[in-house]
């Protein structure tokens, strides 16, 4: 490939051309001719559901301008990373992959490889990736997805490396083309950004303000994905409890529930994150009343200790959580509960440890994600005195896990005898039980069933059960 310079655009008001669009297609439409395929991109995506989603995003773009995906590095034309930065182990697995397509680029020169998402807003990593990384040819932003067709146009048309970056998070672009991983499964943005500066959490500081799309967007963006044949939706945000207060006229997360609930085809609404210093009355009303809302909510405590939550900049208290546990579990019985914990935040004693514990064997979590405390530079934390050696933490890790593992096997079994809905979401004929769906309590349940049974939502009565997975069999309503 011939030389490429760097270039910079700051594009806060820039649009590709539908000009430069076309003769991209074009472009793309003669490689077809001439070679029969299509050109073929190879998307490889860290991190959280967000993430995944905006992948979907990047696939719609890349369709549009007549790429295929290809589940296959070696074969493609186009490698993206679309990376996370929430812990550092997080990091290093780019910073690996990146050099094993260091090697495939050698033997390939015109393939061009693309990074984005969360380490990409943070300007240290960007210079250290053009510094390290030489042979990176296109840096974009979590908030410049929409203008990947014109830095791939940049180095295919004017041989240039291509960054584009935009740090003010206002703007929300709306009805961008998507290439939905599953037909009757699908992610949906509500919120941007976030609010909350967490002191541990570097999100605030890459993803931006929180901002919400509007009622009329989403509802619409669900109704299609109804007439598309789409049964389950999963509302995304940082933090979903405080949807719509930014609102030019504010709508709340309870009042969007009851609307989503009303849309015909739909028939699994869930939703992640909960913040619990935001949890409302009104929204576990909501959850009781919408026939549609899963029973499940996903509520992090994080850590159990009032102390090391203040210095987490929480906002709640242990008694706070528990209270809010109790009037769930009072007003839906039949609630699962799961959660985020970190082991190991700065000036985490054994006594603080030992409230999380308290927490853990409390409110007898469905499953949780635990997490050693990851110091994020620019973060509050990062800063704090006293950090905990790591193998206090892992001791910690490992006490925790085995308090938390017999707790949810113990959830489980109490699921044996009973029949649960599940939707199957994917089919392994190599196993007995081909078929793995989940229940609207968020269990990943494995099951004898024909494969034309992918995308429905069936009747599976639970018979044996383990730590991460349960078995059943199906059975007539
Ligand atoms: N170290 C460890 N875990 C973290 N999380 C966020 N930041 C950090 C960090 N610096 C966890 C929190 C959050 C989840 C998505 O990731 O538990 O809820
Ligand atoms: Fe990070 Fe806290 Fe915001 Fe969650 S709520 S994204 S943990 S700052």
């Amino acid at each position: 490939m011939s030389k490429i310079n760097i270039e910079t655009i700051n594009t806060e008001n820039t649009k590709l051309s539908s000009e430069r669009i076309i003769e991209l297609r074009n472009i793309n439409e003669q490689y077809f001719i001439m070679n029969g395929k299509r050109k073929l991109y190879h998307i490889l995506t860290y991190g959280c559901q967000m993430n995944e989603h905006d992948s979907e995003k990047i696939g719609g773009m890349l369709t549009s301008i007549g790429y295929e995906e290809t589940d296959d590095s070696q074969n493609a034309d186009l490698v993206i990373f679309n990376t996370c930065l929430i812990r550092e182990n997080a990091e290093l697995k780019v910073y690996g992959k990146l050099g094993e397509v260091k090697g495939l680029k050698r033997h390939k020169p015109d393939m061009i490889v693309a990074v984005c998402g969360c380490m990409m807003q943070k300007e240290e990593l960007r210079q250290k990736l053009l510094k390290q990384f030489k042979f990176v040819d296109i840096i974009f932003g979590t908030n410049t997805i929409q203008e990947l067709p014109g830095l791939i146009y940049d180095v295919e048309v004017n041989k240039k490396k291509s960054v584009d970056i935009i740090d003010n998070t206002e703007l929300i672009y709306e009805n961008m083309p998507k290439s939905r991983k599953f037909k009757y499964k699908a992610l949906v943005n509500i919120t941007y950004g976030c609010n909350n500066f967490c002191t541990y959490c570097v999100v605030p500081y890459v993803r931006g303000r929180e901002k919400s799309r509007t009622p009329e967007e989403i509802i619409n963006e669900v109704r299609a994905l109804a007439f598309d044949g789409c049964k389950e939706i999963t509302l995304l945000g940082q933090n979903v409890n405080s949807y719509g207060s930014n609102l030019e006229n504010p709508f709340t997360f309870a009042e969007l529930l009851y609307e989503l609930n009303k849309i015909d085809g739909i028939e699994r609404i869930r939703f992640m994150t909960s913040h619990p210093k935001d949890l409302t009355d009104d929204l576990i009303k909501a959850i009781k009343e919408c026939n549609k809302v899963c029973n499940h909510v996903h509520l992090p405590i994080q850590a159990g200790s009032d102390d090391v939550l203040r210095r987490m900049n929480r906002k709640y208290t242990k008694d706070h959580y528990l209270n809010l546990v109790e009037k769930l579990k009072k007003e839906i019985p039949d609630i699962a509960l799961t959660t985020d914990i970190i082991v190991g935040f700065p000036g985490e004693t054994e006594e603080d440890f030992l409230e999380t514990i308290d927490v853990v064997k409390k409110v007898q979590y469905d499953s949780a994600f635990t997490f050693l405390y990851s110091v994020r530079e620019g973060t509050k934390a990062a800063e704090m005195e006293d950090q905990i050696p790591d193998d206090v933490k892992h001791e910690r890790f490992n006490r925790l896990l085995d308090v938390l593992y017999p707790i949810v096997l113990d959830r489980n079994s109490q699921c044996i005898g009973n029949v649960y809905s599940v939707l199957v979401e994917s089919v392994n004929n190599t196993s007995e039980n081909s078929l793995t769906g989940r229940s609207e309590h968020f269990r990943l349940v494995h099951f004898k069933g024909n494969e034309e049974l992918l995308g429905q939502i069936v009747n599976v009565k639970i018979t044996n059960v383990k730590t991460f997975h349960m078995e059943g069999e199906i059975v007539e309503q």
